[in-house]
């Protein structure tokens, strides 16, 4: 078992989409025990079998062998509702990667400080929320932030940035929080170029370097939808154009990256993009 990054474990709060790929180049690439929970047993179970359907599409072209490929299912277990969270209480570094909302995020983050080791690394998938502001609650209740303890127990949290689909995209966008330390840094690095991955170090700032750069695309409106993808396709070979991807992801909500009216128009028209079948295009499946 490779250790050299110093994480011999790692935990996965969450498994949608993200959750079930990070899942899954942790078990695959950096060959690590993953436990893995998320409150919805049917979330689990939906991920389980993507993880089993992108090993077995490894396996039928040839680039892993069964053996390696049952290997990999084999790292990663199930945490149990009835165990929720404190099941992490032995891994060195937990990832959360539940939806991007704050006052979620904050209470999982003051669970983790209560449940969990102090040593434990506390990661956070998120693509649009300050680390500084999640790092901020991953404090014991009634310890000073501004105390050692309370300054130790938040240098622990790091962004740790996957894009979708994970076990395809190369990048970690890793995002230091103001209070994470060093040496968290270094050890969820490591842990990223284990699992495959190169890493850039982003500040704390909105959208991060990815989406702070993504998000002017989005945002412009300058042609038909059609003419702005087709612009960035074949101008600039992206090889998605931005209104698609924007039909998947969701932005960030500082100033300075207003949404355009149409984008605000459409979220009150309650059309979500692929969530929910109309957004800048429309989706049948
Ligand atoms: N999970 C895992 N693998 C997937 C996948 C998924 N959801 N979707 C596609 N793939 C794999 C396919 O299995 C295939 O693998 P193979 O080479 O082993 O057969 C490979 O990707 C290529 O797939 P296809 O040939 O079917 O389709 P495309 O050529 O259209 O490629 C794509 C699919 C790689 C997803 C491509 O459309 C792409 O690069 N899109 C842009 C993705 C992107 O920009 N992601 C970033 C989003 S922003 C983000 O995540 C940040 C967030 O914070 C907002």
């Amino acid at each position: 078992m490779s250790i050299a990054h110093g994480i011999r474990a790692v935990g996965v709060l969450g498994a949608g989409q993200m959750g079930t790929g990070i899942a899954l180049v942790s078990a695959l690439r950096a060959k690590i025990p993953v436990l893995l929970h998320d409150r919805s047993a049917e979330q689990v179970k939906k991920g389980l079998s993507l993880v089993d359907k992108l090993l077995a599409k490894d396996v039928s072209k040839g680039r892993l062998t069964n053996e390696q490929a049952n290997e990999a299912k084999d790292r990663i277990s199930v945490i149990g509702p009835e165990t929720g969270i404190k099941g992490f209480r032995d891994v060195d570094m937990v990832i959360e990667a539940v939806s991007e909302n704050l006052s979620l995020k904050q209470s999982i983050f003051s669970s983790f400080a209560a449940e969990l080791r102090p040593e434990t690394i506390l990661a956070t998938n998120t693509s649009s929320i300050s680390i500084t502001k999640i790092a901020a609650s991953a404090i014991p209740n009634g310890v000073n932030p501004a105390s050692d303890e309370g300054k130790k127990s938040a240098s622990r949290v790091v962004g740790l940035h996957f894009f979708n689909p994970v076990p395809v995209m190369k990048l970690v966008e890793l995002i230091s929080a103001l209070q994470t330390s060093e040496e968290t840094l270094e050890r969820a690095r490591a842990f990223a170029i284990a699992s495959g991955k190169e890493v850039t170090v982003s500040k704390d700032v909105p959208g991060f370097v990815s989406n702070a750069l993504l998000i002017p695309f989005i945002n412009e409106g300058t042609a038909t939808r059609e003419d702005i993808d087709t612009t960035l396709k074949l101008g600039m070979n992206h090889p998605m154009g931005p209104l698609q991807l924007a039909n998947s992801i969701r932005g960030t909500r500082d100033s300075k990256y207003r949404p355009s009216i149409l984008l605000e128009r459409m979220v009150d028209a309650q059309w979500y993009g692929r969530k929910n079948g109309k957004g800048f295009y429309e989706y049948k499946d």
